[in-house]
């Protein structure tokens, strides 16, 4: 198969395209996905980078999140079968490939209402999001939130997460294009982050994108972990699957790449200034 292999950490040429792949072959309670399209995430530069603190061992294949459908199952997976949408956050065998191998507790099924694009934007954001906003950050309908860095992936992830359950949403882009997606996404007021500066009446909550830049200004930010790992699985799950039944749960593609534009899609995803989205390697 073709796929991504990283044989060194460095910068975004380490990226390398190659073509004969051994398709991964599913283990006890894993599924094999024939990946239509693979979400591009910043950790993906960091983990590629080297500087992040979990690396993987050389070779590997980058990205977590995939969307497609089911090629086959290994021992012991009832839940799919050959054909069915699913999508993942977390391949075993890496993401930017035309199959990936995933745990079947990973893998949910992707609603027919949404693309495969859309499938691959689903992953980390929404899980980040949905943790930050509901399981630590505890928002509630009535409450404020601002979404510091909304018209990125995570970023509109919270917004619709936040509106859907009735929270007043300040969300801010750095540009007017972001501004009107973030709005379009359901914020009831948008900030331009590199002109506007929040004032006294600030927010219940606050989901920060640029940690280093902003936190000195911010009230409150989002740490922590309470509760076992397996639950807050279980509840980002349900809450996510819930979204796409409902249709408040809609990624926004800001771009498509191929195999072949992984380095671009890395260059972009961390020195892009402008956001509106998702950015997604169509397989
Ligand atoms: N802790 C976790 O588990 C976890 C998981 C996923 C992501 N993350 C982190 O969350 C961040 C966002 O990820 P993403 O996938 O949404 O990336 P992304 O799609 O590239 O979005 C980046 C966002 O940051 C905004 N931004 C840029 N400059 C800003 C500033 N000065 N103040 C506030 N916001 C600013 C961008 O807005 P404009 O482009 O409109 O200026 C955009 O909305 C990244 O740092 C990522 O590493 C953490």
């Amino acid at each position: 198969m073709r796929a991504i292999r990283v044989s060194k950490f460095g910068g975004e040429d380490v990226l390398k395209l190659e073509k004969n792949v051994p398709i991964p072959q599913p283990k006890e309670k894993q599924v094999l996905i024939k990946v239509f399209a693979s979400g591009i995430n910043p950790v993906d530069t960091y983990i590629r980078s080297g500087t992040y603190a979990v690396k993987p061992s050389l070779p590997y294949t980058p990205g977590a999140d995939v969307a497609g459908v089911i090629e086959s199952v290994g021992p012991g997976v009832q839940q799919y079968k050959k054909g069915d949408r699913v999508f993942t956050a977390r391949t075993v065998s890496g993401g930017y490939a035309e199959y990936a191998v995933a745990d079947v507790s990973t893998t949910q099924p992707l609603d027919d209402t949404l693309t495969f694009e859309q499938g691959a934007g689903i992953g980390v954001p929404y899980f980040t999001a949905y943790r930050a906003v509901r399981l630590v950050g505890k928002g509630k309908p009535g409450d404020t939130i601002l979404v510091h860095g909304a018209s990125g992936a995570v970023g509109l992830a919270c917004v619709q997460i936040a509106n859907s359950i009735g929270m007043t949403v300040i969300g801010t882009a750095g540009t007017e294009e972001g501004m009107d997606i973030v709005s379009n996404n359901g914020a009831d007021i948008v900030i331009n982050h590199r002109e506007d500066r929040t004032n006294d009446h600030g927010p219940n909550l606050i989901i920060e994108m640029l940690a280093n830049v902003n936190l000195e200004t911010d009230m409150k930010i989002v740490v922590g972990n309470r509760g076992t790992v397996e639950e807050e699985w279980k509840q980002m799950h349900a809450g996510i699957q819930a979204g796409m039944k409902v249709g408040w749960l809609k990624p926004h593609i800001a771009k498509e790449y191929t195999l072949e534009q992984a380095a671009s899609a890395h260059r972009d995803i961390i020195n892009n200034s402008g956001s509106q989205g998702k950015l997604v390697i169509k397989i």
